[in-house]
């Protein structure tokens, strides 16, 4: 018998109630500007966590709309999939705190960290378990409280990010809808680009780690933007030769919404018009692990994917890691 599909039925997404646009870092005495940072990056806001909003609270909005969609409740899920790179405590995992406020008592739960690329492994995780009969219903979670670990001081990164959930429900599906290719790569030489130096268990928080601030995260832009158009391109062709498929056959590219500059390079080296890319950097900035996840839900609610479409997920992120999927609707 062949393998069963692993089909998206359901997403949802949440953001934080207050949106901080550009002109709020001045007051912050952030030497940048408005011009500056949508000529560079896309971006003209991103929703900030305030008033006991955190990482899970928001997964869990954006679980329940999933679940809603999809049409099952708490005690359908069989696995939840969290992918988190700033979750609300080091341990126990995110994925255990979503699983009780769900109530989804029979299943297992763990945190998935590849970065802004979680989400996107976390579909290969959840279809891996459906394939092999291991579970029927997975909750797949990308969701970030990334103002909780940024350096509020430093220009260079405290402009791009955003907080932000986004989750999918998988089930299997025997009638060929599903996804039919993904891709998978990390290279941890590259570690350093991008990463949060010291405060975890090697080098615990000391008050002179939290005055220099190398407990939050890190990051060489520059080469960082080079290796994210080069894997992306990557990501994007292997999938695309493992399902046969060319840049034509797909009918909506949905990339990391990280910077557009990066979204243009990945849907030319594709051949994909920009009429077919969605682009919501400019309204969240670079929520990680969420912004495929987010984009993806505001594509399911307002039509943007129809019974039928060929959609191509692609992301990157620290570590380094990179990923693609590709899921027939
Ligand atoms: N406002 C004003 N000036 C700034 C700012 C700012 N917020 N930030 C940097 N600058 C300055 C720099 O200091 C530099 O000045 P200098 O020339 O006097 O030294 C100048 O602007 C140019 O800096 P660059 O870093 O070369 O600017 P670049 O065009 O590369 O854009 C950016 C920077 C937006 C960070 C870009 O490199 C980028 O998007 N990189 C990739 C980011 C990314 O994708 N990260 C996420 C991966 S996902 C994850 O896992 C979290």
């Amino acid at each position: 018998m062949s393998r069963p599909y692993a089909r998206i039925t359901g997403t949802g997404h949440a953001v934080p109630a207050f949106a901080m646009q550009n002109s709020d870092f001045a007051s912050l005495g952030i030497d940048t500007s408005d011009a500056w940072i949508r000529e560079r990056t896309g971006i003209r806001q991103r929703y900030i966590a305030r008033n006991g909003e955190t990482c899970v609270s928001l997964a869990a909005d954006a679980s329940r709309q999933a679940m809603a969609e999809a049409g099952v409740t708490a005690a359908d899920i069989d696995l939840i999939v969290f992918g988190t790179c700033s979750p609300d405590k080091l341990l126990p995992a995110a994925g255990v705190e979503l699983q009780a406020q769900l109530g989804a008592s029979k299943a297992s739960a763990f945190d998935l960290n590849a970065a802004c690329t979680s989400f996107v492994y976390g579909l290969s995780v959840g279809e891996g378990f459906i394939a092999s009969g291991a579970a029927k219903t997975v909750l797949v979670i990308g969701a970030e409280k990334l103002s909780g670990i940024i350096n509020w001081k430093d220009r260079n990164t405290c402009v791009l990010f955003g907080d932000g959930a986004g989750a999918a429900v998988l089930q299997p599906t025997t009638d060929q809808r599903g996804i039919i290719a993904r891709f998978m790569r990390s290279d941890g030489n590259l570690a350093k680009l991008l990463y949060r130096p010291k405060g975890g268990s090697a080098e615990p928080v000391t008050p002179e780690i939290i005055a220099e601030g190398s407990h939050l995260v890190a990051m060489a832009g520059r080469e960082t933007f080079k290796h994210a158009v080069y894997s992306m391109n990557e990501a994007l062709d292997v999938a695309l030769a493992d399902a046969g498929l060319t840049g034509n056959d797909i009918d909506l590219l949905i990339p990391h919404q990280a910077n557009l500059r990066i979204i243009e390079a990945t849907a030319k080296h594709g051949d994909i018009p920009m009429d077919k890319v969605y682009v919501n950097v400019d309204r969240y900035g670079n929520t990680s692990a969420a912004s495929v996840p987010i984009a993806l839900d505001e594509c399911m609610r307002s039509g943007r994917i129809l019974p039928g479409m060929t959609v191509m997920m692609v992301a990157f992120g620290a570590g380094f890691t990179w990923s693609s999927a590709i899921h027939r609707f």
